[in-house]
């Protein structure tokens, strides 16, 4: 039995929708799944992509404590805040119902998600499993039914800044900053309600995540790397790039509506790894869970 979930890219509004504020991600094509085989004794992990000590929580929790082996093969690079443990969490549950026989709809995936998503980041928003099980683009407010939005798909380049960001130790970081810097907290959920009437207009889109950015360097959570790639972007047609998700490491996301051929060459000629993929992508019909 088989069952696969997408990764996500943070469009504007990470940190800033910890603290009530209004976040705008989508999910990607590249998704994790998770294989279920008959397995004597107890449940245990195969193959896997994934390698985190706290994947044996996340299991015991997720799956029956006897009768599986489990493999997770990913497309998406681990821990750089493209949503590889929401990803994980959704499969896994995708998994979990059809073995209790459930139909799992968004509500029931993204309640029982955070259980999974607290043992990977803590106290998390709830943002990245919510566009993971939705499969789409969703604007999002922490302790609100996530809204569906209409965002016409847009060819983004995604450059790897080749380490890892802890997200929990990031999210901490900022609350340790606050009540200082909650301007800047209020900054960035104020460039998500500008942006939302227009998601039709990559120019204004790019410009607020070039802001948002800045505000992101600002609030602590951007790194020397990070700025590189970004800067690097913007000289290479990318109409807007900021760092995606956590910060501290993970990718940078830039807008190239054009294709990014530029920024794509830049980033390669420069041993960086970097990839072309649409936002939002994906659709309802493309998680089935395979028997
Ligand atoms: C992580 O992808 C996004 C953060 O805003 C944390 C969260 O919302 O839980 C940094």
């Amino acid at each position: 039995m088989r069952a696969s979930a997408p990764g996500k890219l943070i469009v504007l509004g990470e940190h800033s929708v910890v603290y009530g504020h209004r976040a705008l991600a989508a999910a990607v094509s590249l998704r994790t799944t998770v294989t279920l085989r008959p397995h004597e004794g107890l449940t245990v992990l195969g193959e896997s992509a994934i390698r985190d000590d706290r994947l044996d929580a996340a299991l015991a929790l997720a799956l029956p404590s006897r009768g599986y082996r489990v493999d997770i093969a990913t497309d998406l690079p681990i821990g750089r805040g493209m949503g590889s443990s929401a990803s994980l969490s959704i499969a896994l549950l995708r998994l979990r119902a059809a073995l209790e026989g459930i139909e799992p709809d968004f509500t029931w995936l993204h309640a029982e998600g955070f259980a999974l998503e607290q043992i990977f980041h803590g106290q998390p928003s709830g943002i990245d499993h919510a566009v993971s099980a939705s499969e789409g683009a969703l604007v999002y407010r922490r302790g609100k039914k996530p809204r569906s939005v209409s965002m016409p798909p847009s060819t983004v380049v995604v450059l790897d800044s080749g380490t890892a960001g802890n997200t929990a130790e990031l999210v901490a970081g900022v609350a340790a900053r606050r009540p200082a810097i909650d301007p800047v907290l209020d900054r960035l959920g104020e460039l998500v309600e500008r942006s939302l009437p227009h998601l039709d207009d990559a120019r204004a889109l790019g410009e607020a995540m070039d802001e948002a950015h800045a505000h992101l360097a600002a609030i602590g959570v951007s790194t020397p790397k990070l700025d590189e790639l970004v800067g690097l972007a913007r000289r290479n047609g990318a109409l807007g790039a900021k760092l995606s998700g956590a910060g501290g490491g993970g990718v940078v996301l830039a807008l190239c509506p054009g294709g990014g051929q530029d920024t794509l060459r830049a980033a390669r000629a420069r041993g960086i790894h970097a990839f072309r993929c649409t936002i939002p992508c994906g659709g309802q019909d493309a998680h089935a869970t395979e028997p």
